[in-house]
């Protein structure tokens, strides 16, 4: 069994924590606290309570040269004086594992991995942000942390998770634009696209640059063999709905295998609606969004929730607005889905576990 270890100075690091009224959206105020825990020799260590700080490493960790490292998104909720609960954290888990693996890097056992989690949302619990739609963000993160320049999987890892009281992912509210990029890949058949590894977003961040220099928020990734199938936007799953069907890419080892995504399936269906997983051609996606087929379109991720699209675009300077730009069956779902991460409605399926909160 691991050992759970409280560090110096983290009473006082959450005694005098104030949780800024304002969040400045989603990642930029964190939590007071961190887990960290080390591999080393074979196996994995103790898992030691920080305060949220700067870490250190020398020049020649192996995941500044070769990005061997990977993370988790998670999120707690408090609303209405309900919770702490997390959503799906053993999803999550064997998430991070099949990542792990992919990554070479050693699987983290399931009670550090979820006790560090729970931990950290217990330790807290005061800064769990409480209007609907907030949320604390989990971080679980893994890097190689073995020093040397040598190109081989490394042997010395840490595995931490911080947290971040966050707003929605997405301001403004008024929907997203997409640009379709048609020139670069993000993944490939039997690359790393479905591990949740940071490599991968690294890989985004050019066409992100394009992106944002053609006026859109987010980039929509096709397939790397015929360029005429969609995939992913990077850091969130993607949805259509084309004579009220729902549709949306089959995962493989190209697409991340998003958690917020199936249970947007599970939800869907119990609603009436039909899924269908298959692959989705681009070319006749368009044509049916401009023959008012295809009505309305979705981003769905963790920190994304449900985020609907207001229009596509691409290097052709076309654009492609959907319907309904502010969603329709995307906002049903939405309001479904945050319900019960919220613990505002029955939790049929048993997606949320309560946190009790603790103090140090
Ligand atoms: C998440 O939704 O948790 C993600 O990992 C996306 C992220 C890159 C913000």
């Amino acid at each position: 069994m691991a050992q759970f270890n409280i560090g110096p100075g983290l009473k006082n690091a959450i005694e005098t924590y104030q949780l800024p009224e304002n969040l400045m959206g989603f990642g930029n105020t964190m939590a007071p606290v961190m887990a960290t825990c080390t591999y080393e020799n074979g196996k994995w260590g103790e898992v030691t309570y920080l305060p949220y700080g700067p870490i250190t490493m020398y020049p020649t960790a192996k995941v500044l040269h070769y990005a061997q490292e990977i993370f988790e998104g998670m999120k707690a909720y408090r609303v209405n004086g309900m919770g702490p609960y997390i959503f799906r954290p053993e999803e999550n888990f064997l998430r991070f594992n099949r990542s792990a693996e992919r990554m070479a890097m050693p699987h983290v056992p399931q009670d550090i991995f979820m006790q560090s989690v729970f931990d950290i949302v217990a330790y807290s619990a005061n800064f769990v942000p409480r209007r609907s739609g907030e949320s604390l963000y989990l971080r679980p993160f893994m890097y190689a942390a073995e020093e040397s320049l040598g190109i081989k999987p490394a042997e010395k890892f840490v595995f931490m998770v911080i947290a971040s009281p966050s707003a929605s992912y997405f301001s403004g509210g008024s929907g997203l634009s997409v640009y379709i990029e048609r020139e670069n890949a993000r993944a490939f058949p039997g690359g790393t696209g479905y591990a949740k590894a940071g490599g991968n977003y690294a890989a985004g961040l050019a066409a992100a640059i394009k992106t944002k220099q053609m006026g859109f928020v987010q980039t929509l990734w096709l397939d790397a063999i015929h360029k005429k199938y969609i995939e992913e936007m990077s850091g969130m799953n993607v949805f259509v709905v084309v004579n009220n069907e729902l549709l949306t890419s089959k995962t493989g080892d190209t697409i991340l295998d998003g958690i917020t995504r199936k249970s947007i399936i599970t939800l869907a269906r119990d609603l009436g609606y039909t899924v269908h997983e298959r692959n989705i051609d681009i070319d006749e996606l368009l044509v049916d969004i401009k023959a008012g087929k295809c009505t309305e379109a979705f981003a769905c991720g963790t920190a994304a929730i449900i985020t609907p699209i207001n229009y596509f675009g691409d290097i052709s300077g076309d654009r492609f607005p959907l319907h309904y730009p502010d969603g329709k069956i995307s906002t049903e779902l939405r309001e479904k889905l945050l319900a019960i991460q919220e613990g505002r409605a029955p939790d049929k399926y048993k997606w949320i576990t309560p946190v009790e909160p603790k103090s140090v």
